[in-house]
């Protein structure tokens, strides 16, 4: 008899932005007329940089001769990519990172998912609330928690962002192994300076522990002394993981590509205490399961290095944080308490009312998708989250929508 992994039954029915896309159908359904703008998932609507748009077009041009034509690549990614995201990234930050460092691959999303996987079933997991989702799902479906139960799986230690505390948690007050962080965070917007990413970082090295740093929205960061990445902090590269994307940087969300950075100096354990390398470890699971990112694709990708790509990346970061600016300033304008939206394209906007009655207000009465802060975890309750990945005239026709709704 074929068994299933009963930790998926833990879950919830589904996917949060699942749940929403089919509540979204159903309200088409029911009124085919109205016009839905959406701001719920951050899926970018701009076009691909031309300086991408062009190296796509000559390298799919490579494949249709027998000389310049590739098979497989390397699983981590070729060298054009790695060495590029080395040089910009990193070594321009002061951070020491090396091309065999880097593994691309075809999104952050998995990456994050995956990670988990080269960890021991028993390790004690530290993840904020509110999160992105996928950090909790994946080690639920790894079979690290117990049940839920008033939104709490049992065996996690939640990491809890709040007003008080500008969604920057504390540090878990006993040991845990492995922690998940994510700056500019996803949903709420918050950013993290380097002082408190350093007590984070030496809170790892303390207890020989790992973060997963998500920095998938690195390029929303205006403030010059805010962290770009982790690996800018005094002894992260022993300690730290980091997953970054071309999804939100470049409008890569259809066309896939991201990288995560593991440090060869990282170290996780054996049972018996013995050190183990994790970058060893990751490589192993990487080139067992990914055969890596179609060769057009890496080069679309790398012509963001290029100064025409690197321009026409900058002017798509401040079209979409002009809408950031626009929502933020409509949300506060009309009484509500925001954060985020300055460093980050997400706006966490506290509803004072139930988040997912909130959705269904924006969505029954402006024809405005947000994303209920609910979906996110327990701390985002009674807030939602508006994406400015949208056009600006679709941001400034749904604000207008929203503020006549809200003030009537
Ligand atoms: C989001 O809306 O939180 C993101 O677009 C989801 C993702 O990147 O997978």
């Amino acid at each position: 008899m074929i068994r299933i992994n009963e930790n998926y039954l833990k879950l919830q029915a589904s996917y949060l932005f699942s749940e929403i896309a089919r509540r979204v159908a159903a309200f088409q359904e029911e009124f085919p007329d109205r016009e839905i703008i959406k701001l719920g998932i951050g899926d970018v609507t701009r076009a691909l940089p031309q300086a991408c748009i062009k190296a796509f077009h000559s390298a799919v041009d490579e494949m249709a001769k027998d000389e310049t034509f590739r098979g497989y690549g390397p699983e981590q990614g070729y060298a054009f990519l790695r060495e590029k995201i080395t040089t910009h990234d990193y070594l321009s930050r002061g951070a020491d990172i090396t091309p065999e460092e880097i593994f691309i691959s075809d999104g952050a999303k998995c990456d994050t998912g995956n990670f988990q996987e080269i960890f021991a079933p028993d390790i004690t997991v530290a993840i904020p609330d509110p999160v992105y989702p996928v950090y909790l799902d994946t080690n639920v479906m790894a079979g690290r928690t117990g049940l839920s139960e008033n939104g709490r799986y049992a065996g996690i230690q939640y990491l809890e962002g709040t007003r008080a505390n500008g969604f920057i948690p504390e540090l878990p007050d006993k040991p845990v192994d492995l922690i998940y962080l994510c700056y500019p965070n996803n949903p709420t917007g918050a950013t993290i300076t380097k002082q408190q990413l350093q007590a984070w970082v030496n809170f790892a090295r303390e207890h020989k522990a790992l973060i997963l740093y998500d920095a998938a929205y690195e390029v929303f960061i205006r403030e010059e002394n805010l962290p770009k990445t982790i690996f800018e902090i005094d002894g992260a590269q022993e300690v730290a993981i980091e997953f970054r994307s071309f999804s939100k940087t470049a409008g890569f969300t259809g066309t896939r590509c991201a990288f995560t950075v593991v440090p060869k100096a990282c170290l996780a354990y054996t049972s018996k205490g013995e050190s183990q390398s994790v970058h060893d470890l990751w490589l192993r699971r990487h080139t067992t399961k990914f055969n890596g990112v179609s060769y057009p694709v890496q080069k679309a990708a790398e012509a963001i290095y290029s100064p025409a790509g690197a321009s026409e990346v900058k002017a798509l970061v401040q079209y979409y944080m002009h809408n950031a600016s626009l929502i933020r300033n409509e949300m506060s304008a009309l009484g509500y308490d925001c954060i985020g939206g300055e460093n980050s394209p997400y706006i966490w906007v506290d509803g004072r009312m139930d988040s997912w009655e909130f959705f269904d207000r924006l969505l029954r009465q402006a024809g405005v998708v947000c994303t209920p802060g609910a979906g996110f975890g327990k701390c985002g309750e009674g807030y939602i989250r508006i994406s400015a990945f949208n056009s600006y005239e679709n941001v400034q026709n749904a604000m207008q929508r929203i503020s006549q709704s809200l003030s009537a």
